[in-house]
Parts: structure tokens; sequence; C-alpha cells
């Protein structure tokens, strides 16, 4: 090929050499393939120089007629608005585009004038000559502004949830959640063979644990229930010989929202036949360290350990902050809350970049159901077997006998809780009637599958929101979820839970006594 054909064809072969390159290394994504732009508006560089780019982005903020910021999901890109005669078209379209409205710019990347690099943006060595322009879409004036979210009502940010989402914050949060879930899918399937596997969520009530969402059925009177685990079906997938199971589950549970909990959740889910503790332990430092985000350092393994009976003795609570460079009960039995206050003092230290993981085991079996009751509920779940060595006490006094529980705690926060479970029909069947006097017909199927040579087993199950929240260090669960619920447990922004008509109701067999306020703001 001649040299001056050459030099005529090799800019605009660049950008699909580039991605052709991109390709070729693992693990980096093409975020161009498939789409009409060359580059997204966080990747252009000095070397792009003399490219000829088309992006498409919301408008940042434009300025006096003269620059247009173009944004994407990765970055900030500077478009030069053309002033000369030729392109009178493009200037008058890029200056009056209003803020957030989208917009598709082709141009050519140059080096910014001497002085005037941005070194606080990545792309601020170059900008964009804009050749053509078109507003896709024009937006209203925001209710909010994006820029600082942080200072508006959660209740607006959660109205306008989708404008939210575009903040650099929210951003990050969800693709390092969607990265490190990755990560862990390669860890258990690719590298444990562990199976991925799916479980209904209408199912049906379980005793004890958290209150069930009930969802009715078109027999009278029978309802469904939301799972608040896949705990059974995970037990169960074990008698059926899955070996290894795990699953990114969504829980449900109606017990409102709080800053680190949510009406409904996902968890990591995991079940393991012929495991003792010490094996779930590795197999979830394992899991962590690998799904780490690199961002955020990395994690040593093992993790500490402490029994139930030391972190209510020396921290006054079943899920220690260790961070803290001294013991609580050093000075009285504090709570977290006193301990927040004594570090503001400059009486305790903290280090607030680390990340302290910590094993509590060895929790009671039983717990009473209320302050100095004789009734008692399980500490986990009813499915969790006793410690080898107190086994004995089940039949002559429960309370004494300590599990085969164990939760994991980061920074003061559970992340993970989980146990080796009963695997014996008839060791179940004693726990759930002469223990914890449940009606076990509801567990039937349960107890039969027991009967059938389930295998020894046990799992865990980790809060991936929880978890995900800690590492990018957000005051909130929300701040991790993509479409949260507010703290009454409202979907702000879709505006559920809604009012259904009698007629819709009547298939179900339900009728509604209203609230005569409700009624009236209905009939409204
Ligand atoms: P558990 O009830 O301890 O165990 O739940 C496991 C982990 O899930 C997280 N979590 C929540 N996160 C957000 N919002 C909530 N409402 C919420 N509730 C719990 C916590 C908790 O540690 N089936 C058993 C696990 C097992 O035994 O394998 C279970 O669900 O981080």
């Amino acid at each position: 090929m001649a040299l001056p054909r050459l030099l005529r064809v090799l800019p605009r072969a660049l950008p699909a050499l580039a991605r052709a390159l991109h390709r070729a290394v693992p693990g980096v994504p093409d975020f161009n393939s498939f789409v009409t732009r060359t580059n997204t508006c966080g990747e252009l560089r000095s070397a792009h120089v003399g490219q000829e780019v088309t992006l498409y982005g919301w408008v940042q903020y434009q300025r006096q007629g003269l620059f247009l910021i173009l944004r994407d999901f990765q970055g900030l890109t500077q478009i030069v608005i053309p002033q000369d005669e030729a392109h009178s078209h493009v200037k008058k379209l890029l200056s009056s585009a209003p803020v957030e409205s989208v917009v598709r710019v082709t141009g050519i990347v140059s080096p910014r004038p001497p002085g005037q690099e941005n070194p606080k943006m990545p792309t601020g060595d170059i900008e964009v000559k804009a050749e053509t322009a078109e507003i896709l879409n024009s937006s209203k004036k925001l209710p909010f502004e994006l820029k600082d979210f942080v200072k508006k009502s959660e209740a607006l940010r959660m109205q306008y949830r989708y404008l939210d989402l575009r903040s650099f914050p929210l951003q990050h949060n969800l693709r390092l959640r969607s990265q490190v879930v990755m990560r862990m899918r390669e860890f258990l399937c690719n590298l444990h063979g562990f199976v991925d596997v799916e479980t209904p969520t209408l199912f049906k009530r379980t005793p004890g644990g958290a209150k069930e969402f009930l969802v009715p059925s078109r027999e009278a009177g029978k309802f469904y229930s939301l799972p608040q685990s896949p705990q059974q079906f995970k037990q169960l997938l074990m008698v059926g010989g899955l070996d290894r199971y795990f699953q990114v589950a969504r829980c449900y549970r109606d017990e409102g929202s709080r800053p680190d909990r949510q009406p409904e959740f996902t968890q990591i889910d995991i079940e393991m036949s012929f495991v003792d503790q010490a094996g779930i332990q590795r197999l979830i430092e394992g899991l962590l360290q690998y799904s780490w985000p690199e961002e955020r350092g990395s994690i040593t393994a093992p993790f500490p350990s402490m029994t139930y009976e030391e972190a209510l003795a020396d921290y006054g609570t079943d899920k220690p902050d260790t961070r803290f460079g001294m013991k609580c009960s050093a000075l009285g039995s504090l709570r977290l809350g006193s301990a927040d206050l004594l570090e503001a003092a400059g009486l305790v230290l903290r280090d607030p970049a680390a990340f302290h993981f910590l094993w509590v085991v060895d929790f009671p079996l039983f717990l009473p159901k209320e302050e100095n009751s004789t009734e008692l509920e399980s500490a986990h779940h009813p499915f969790t077997a006793p410690h080898p060595s107190d086994a004995h006490l089940l039949y002559s006094d429960p309370t004494k006998v300590r599990s085969q529980h164990y939760d994991l705690v980061l920074n003061g926060c559970e992340v993970g809780g989980g146990s080796i479970r009963i695997h014996s029909a008839e060791l179940q069947r004693f726990v759930l009637e002469k223990v914890l006097k449940e009606d076990s017909e509801v567990l039937s199927h349960l107890l039969q599958a027991l009967e059938f040579g389930a295998p020894p087993h046990g799992g865990i199950a980790l809060g991936l929101d929880r978890l995900i929240s800690l590492i990018v260090d957000a005051p909130s669960i929300r701040d991790v979820i993509a479409f949260p619920k507010s703290f009454r447990g409202r979907d702000l922004m879709g505006n559920a839970p809604d009012y259904v008509t009698p007629e819709e109701l009547e298939p179900y067999h339900i009728q509604v006594s209203w609230p005569l306020e409700e009624k009236e703001a209905k009939q409204n």
C-alpha cells in the first residue's frame, strides 16, 4: 500500500485495530462492541489525538456556548462546540441542549491548548472538536442535581432512582457488586465444582425465624409464602446428591427495613455434603480472598475466631467490631454506639481502612423466646446440628447445648451465618416437636427426605448486600441495591405496595376491610 494512502487509512482503522487487540486481552471488557460509538466518554487519551470518534452520552453541563461536557458510565469528555459558520447548525444544537439530554457527537480528538489541561480528569489532556451532533432525547429539568446528590433527601432520590443511578457512586457500587459476584461464581463453579441451582420463591410458610410474606393462591384459604432463605431446598439438594450447591438467592423477610436490612435482599447461598465447620470456614475465606476487589487491597486468612461466650463477655455483643484497639469490656460492656462516641473523643482507636473479619462460633443451640421464658427458639434455625460434645445434653438440658452454628462478622456487622445440619430424621423430629414444640407436619417433606439416606451436610449464606456495602464503605445497603425499598418497605418510585380492585381479589377469595381514611383516599 502506498504510504500516502496508508496514512489516510490508518487513523480510521485504528479504533477497529484497538478493539481487536482489546478482545485479545482476557479480562478487559470491550465497551464498544455491538454499538455505533467508537469510544466511551472516559476512554480518550493523548494517544487518540487525530482520530475521528463518535461518542454518546448525557449533557453534564455546557459552558458559555463554547464547551459541552459529555458523560457516560465511564467518565466525562470535553466537547468543543464549533464557532465557524460552516458548523452553525452543530453550534446551535449543542449550545442549546438542556442538561441531561442524550447526545451523539462525532468529531476529532485534539490536544487541549497548553495550560488548559485538567489533571483531575482522566480525559483532561484532550478534547473532541465536534463535527456533527444530534440530540437523541432532550431532558426536562431534573428534580435534583446529580452532582451533589448526597445532599438531597433520600425519599426524592428513591422516587427518581433511575436518575440517582446515573451518579458515579451508584454506578461504581453496582459495577463492583457485579464484578465480585462474577469472581464468586468463577471460584465456586470453575475452581471448586459447585452447581448453581435456582430454587422456588413460591413456597409455603416455615416455622420459626423471620416473618414471611404471604402470596394468595386461587385455592380458598391457601397461601404461598416467599422464602426467607432457600434453606430447606438446599438441604433437599444435598439429599438429591447435588453435593455442592450455590445460588445468588433472593430472600424475603417481612421485618421492616433498616440501614443493614431490606425486606428483599440477596444471599450467596452455599451448601456442601460431607463437610465440617472448618471446611466451610476455609471455603468462605478462599472465596472472599478470590473475589475481593483489588482496589480495596487484600485480605488475609484464616480469619480469627471467637466463641459466642467470649464475644458476649469481652464485647457485650455477638458481633464484635474488632477494629477497636481495646476490648469494650475494659470500659464496662459497651455497645458499638458508645464505642463510636469514645472514638470521637479519642479514647479508642479504630482503623477505618481495615477489614476485620471474625468467625463467631459455639453459639447456644437454643435461646429463650423471651427473657426468663422457658419456651425455647433456635439461635440460628431448627436445622442446625448440636455440638458433638454436647449432643447428649439435648435430652436432659437443651439450654446447655452448644451448636455447630457459625457467624461471619466484618467490622461489627454480621455478613454471614451458617451451620452443620441435622441429617438424622429422628433427631430433627425430636428438636422440632419436643424442644421447639413446633408442628412438625409442615416439615414432613424434609423429615421424610432425611429418612432416605441424607448425607451429612452443612452450609452458610453470605449477606451480599451487607458485604458489598462494607467493601464500598456505604452507610446503608440501599446504596448497593439498584432499586431498594424505603424504611417502611415501600418502593417510592413505582409506589408499591399498591391497591388492587375487589374484582382482582376475587379469584383469591380475599376481601379487604378498608380503613376508612384509606378508602376515602382511594376514591379521591
Ligand atoms: P441468616 O438468617 O443468618 O441465615 O442470613 C444469612 C445472612 O443474610 C444477611 N441478612 C440480611 N441482609 C439484608 N437484609 C436482611 N433483612 C437480612 N437478613 C439476613 C445477613 C446474614 O448473616 N439459611 C441460613 C443460612 C444457613 O444456615 O446456611 C440463613 O438465612 O448478612
